[in-house]
């Protein structure tokens, strides 16, 4: 295989053609490999097949086409026979989302749907994001039982976590280093000489499967429990006046010290979500980790009680006749993405509680968002008599002085 591989001589399906399969099929069509990019739902398959692509990336558009029109990628509704098979499906929690538990249901459904085409010496990779062990349990499992193949024998089997960051997707994918586990030497080298024939100046670190899987679901967990720090710090800081961002910026003058700024909480579809696989997985030691994770997605309900004590104080009596203006709803600066994002959340507790709430988010051109009314910003900062500002965009940051000639509550210390 690794000869074939040097020839691009290698046919590689990848299962599910979302933000994570459709980039990385291009990337390996591009470098020169046969690729089918298979999918269930066959809306995405049409779409691509009719020369366009179904999700918003830059610089993605041109560089489909032009693996299109070389005819290296191949949308298909059916799978076949592939040297490669690389499984990027969803997975996020089970519908119960109080429980979070990670729905591992696509990745068993992929695995099935591939057994049958896997042939000796194929080399099937895992790329979804999931609890550790999975890789193993279920989908070397489920392929070996459904063909009758030994794992690691007849076929290899390596998980390859993917850490690229939306709107940078193109550029990360063959930029960023990539870690590769297997329990199998053999089934590293095949996938390494895979991944480094994409790679521009990122590098490949080999290692055992579980190492692999939780790295990925480290790396998201060690950002969650540090933004955790700052945010339970801002809520400390403020029973005794004490201004945390000031303090933040002093601190961390110490030459071994480097502390987050807080913020209304943390969102997306990563952070948010990730270490909730661990503590799955490990509920009697993952302690840290739970807290952290209860310790943002605390804190926009912080905001909201700190938001109705200010609103109290000022206009006491008649809380209820006054508009809030929440300035910012998606889930970090300067993107359109609404998952999980913790100032829609405020937003929305607000609005329950009975409260007239205006939003403006910039990055989302839609007049209402979640029964959110979405204005401009200048006519928020006419119609609201009270701002909670969330987020440091691009717009905001530019007016900050207007936004604070008016009552504001400064949730991310922008001045
Ligand atoms: N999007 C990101 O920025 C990002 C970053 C790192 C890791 N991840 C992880 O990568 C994985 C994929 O995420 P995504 O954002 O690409 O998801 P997505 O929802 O954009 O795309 C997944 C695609 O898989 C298809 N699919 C579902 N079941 C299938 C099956 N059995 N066979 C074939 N296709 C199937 C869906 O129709 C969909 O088109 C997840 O585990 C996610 O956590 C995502």
């Amino acid at each position: 295989m690794l000869e074939k591989i040097q020839r691009k001589d290698v046919k590689i399906t990848v299962v599910g053609m979302g933000y994570i399969g459709l980039p990385t099929s291009v990337m390996f069509a591009k470098a020169g490999f046969n690729v089918c990019g298979y999918d269930v739902n066959q809306d995405v398959i049409n779409t691509l097949k009719s020369g366009k692509i179904h999700i918003k990336e830059p610089d993605l558009q041109q560089a489909f086409e032009e693996v299109m029109s070389t005819g290296k990628l191949v949308p298909v509704e059916k799978l076949g026979y592939s040297d490669v098979f690389i499984i990027c499906v969803p997975t996020p929690f089970k519908e119960n989302h109080e429980k979070r538990i990670a729905d591992l249901s696509f990745v068993e459904n992929a695995s099935k749907s591939i057994a049958p085409f896997v042939a000796p010496g194929n080399l099937v990779i895992l790329e979804s994001t999931v609890p550790p062990m999975t890789t193993d349990e279920i989908v070397g499992s489920i392929i070996e039982r459904e063909s009758g193949l030994r794992v690691n024998e007849d076929f290899f089997l390596a998980y390859c976590p993917e850490r690229v960051l939306p709107g940078r997707i193109l550029y990360e994918l063959t930029h960023n280093d990539r870690i590769i586990g297997s329990s199998s030497v053999r089934a590293r080298e095949i996938a390494e000489a895979l991944y480094e024939s994409i790679l521009v100046t990122g590098k490949v670190y080999t290692t055992d499967t579980h190492t692999a899987e939780m790295c990925k679901l480290v790396e998201n967990s060690y950002r969650d429990v540090n933004i955790a720090f700052a945010n339970e710090l801002s809520v400390i800081c403020d029973k005794i006046g004490v201004n945390v961002f000031e303090l933040i910026e002093l601190a961390n003058k110490h030459p071994r010290v480097n502390i987050l700024n807080p913020g209304a909480g943390v969102g997306g579809h990563c952070i948010a979500v990730d270490p909730w696989f661990i503590v799955e997985k490990f509920p009697e030691e993952a302690n840290l980790i739970r807290t952290a994770r209860e310790t943002n997605d605390y804190k926009p309900h912080w905001v909201v009680k700190k938001a109705e004590e200010e609103i109290q104080k000022r206009f006491g009596g008649r809380e209820k006749d006054i508009t809030i203006g929440i300035l910012g709803l998606s889930y970090k600066p300067n993107i359109d993405d609404l998952r999980e994002s913790p100032s829609l959340e405020i937003a929305l507790l607000l609005k329950e509680k009975g409260y007239k709430v205006v939003g403006c988010e910039p990055n989302v051109q839609r007049d209402e968002i979640s029964n959110i009314k979405n204005v401009v910003l200048d006519e928020i900062l006419k119609t609201a008599d009270y701002l909670v500002l969330t987020l440091a965009h691009d717009e905001f940051k530019r007016n900050i002085g207007k936004i604070m000639q008016k009552e504001v509550l400064n949730v991310i210390g922008l001045y």
